[in-house]
């Protein structure tokens, strides 16, 4: 069929002219070399524009002005934290600090203070370790943007507060681990023995200085608690599951025994420490 066949069909014959104008605009674009430089700039903007959006989504919501979606799943962590609770109650267990590395916004220390009430303990103490600022710098490496999970203290306290938490027992230290994780913070808590351990901080670095940082702290017997088991092992990527194995490798004085948990990626481990 000839195109003055088809014309008729054509509801707008104007946009020929058009089409025919872009193609030329852009030969000419192209004839001059500045073609491609202009799609590159196209691109960048789009991917400024993107990242910009995300980033005042990540302030609005660390601020707590956007919604908030819980990081664990918290009906069933609430399940795993009563049972830790009951096992270490059951064998008349002294309890020490809950210590909770990873606080975000808060929602695995809210879910363990209640429990921990539940169960009568409400006096015991918690206290989270959190950059309030996201994953640290370098987290790239690991799999996780700077940034990533940022809540600050105060939207964290306030969310704490909504969830009817007794912040009279709940001390939260702001800071990066390898500046708060030291004996200053040892010495301004008075903290001497920990019973329950959560290291939610996703990476092995983090993890690493955890480990060490509690390792005094670990009474006879206590839980560990990690959330990002092995997440990065498929990928032949170290993670928490490395810096445990690494730990107990140096301190041959403990001993690990895996309890239930809450999500495939977690681990859960009832710790004992053998007597000098
Ligand atoms: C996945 S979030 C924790 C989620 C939290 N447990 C909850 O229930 O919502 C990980 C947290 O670890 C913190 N974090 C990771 N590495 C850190 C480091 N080196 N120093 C301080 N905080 C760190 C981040 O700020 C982030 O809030």
């Amino acid at each position: 069929m000839k195109q003055s066949d088809i014309s008729h069909l054509n509801p707008n014959p104007d946009m020929d002219e058009v089409f025919t104008m872009i193609h030329a605009l852009k030969s000419t674009l192209s004839h001059l070399g500045i073609l491609s430089p202009l799609k590159k700039a196209r691109y960048e903007l789009n991917e400024a524009k993107w990242k910009t959006k995300l980033k005042l989504k990540r302030v609005a919501m660390a601020y707590g002005l956007a919604k908030w979606k819980p990081l664990i799943p918290e009906q069933k962590y609430a399940r795993i934290c009563n049972q830790i609770i009951d096992e270490l109650q059951q064998n008349g267990h002294k309890f020490g600090d809950h210590l909770e590395f990873g606080v975000s916004r808060g929602t695995s220390l809210a879910t363990m203070r209640h429990s921990l009430k539940k169960a009568n303990l409400g006096h015991i103490r918690s206290i989270g370790f959190d950059s309030f600022k996201g994953m640290p710098a370098g987290s790239e490496e690991e799999g996780w943007d700077k940034g990533a999970f940022a809540s600050t203290e105060g939207a964290t306290k306030s969310y704490l507060e909504k969830q009817g938490v007794d912040l009279s027992n709940v001390h939260l230290v702001k800071g990066w681990f390898n500046e708060t994780c030291n004996d200053d913070t040892i010495q301004k808590y008075g903290m001497n023995k920990a019973s329950i351990v959560m290291i939610d901080c996703d990476i092995y670095s983090a993890t690493c200085e955890v480990l060490n940082f509690i390792e005094p702290l670990l009474a006879e017997t206590s839980v560990l608690i990690f959330d990002d088991w092995g997440w990065r092992s498929d990928i032949n990527e170290i993670g928490q599951k490395e810096a445990f194995e690494e730990f107990i490798d140096k301190h041959p004085e403990f001993t690990a025994s895996p309890r239930p948990t809450y999500l495939d990626q977690a681990r859960i481990f009832l710790m004992k420490r053998a007597q000098q």
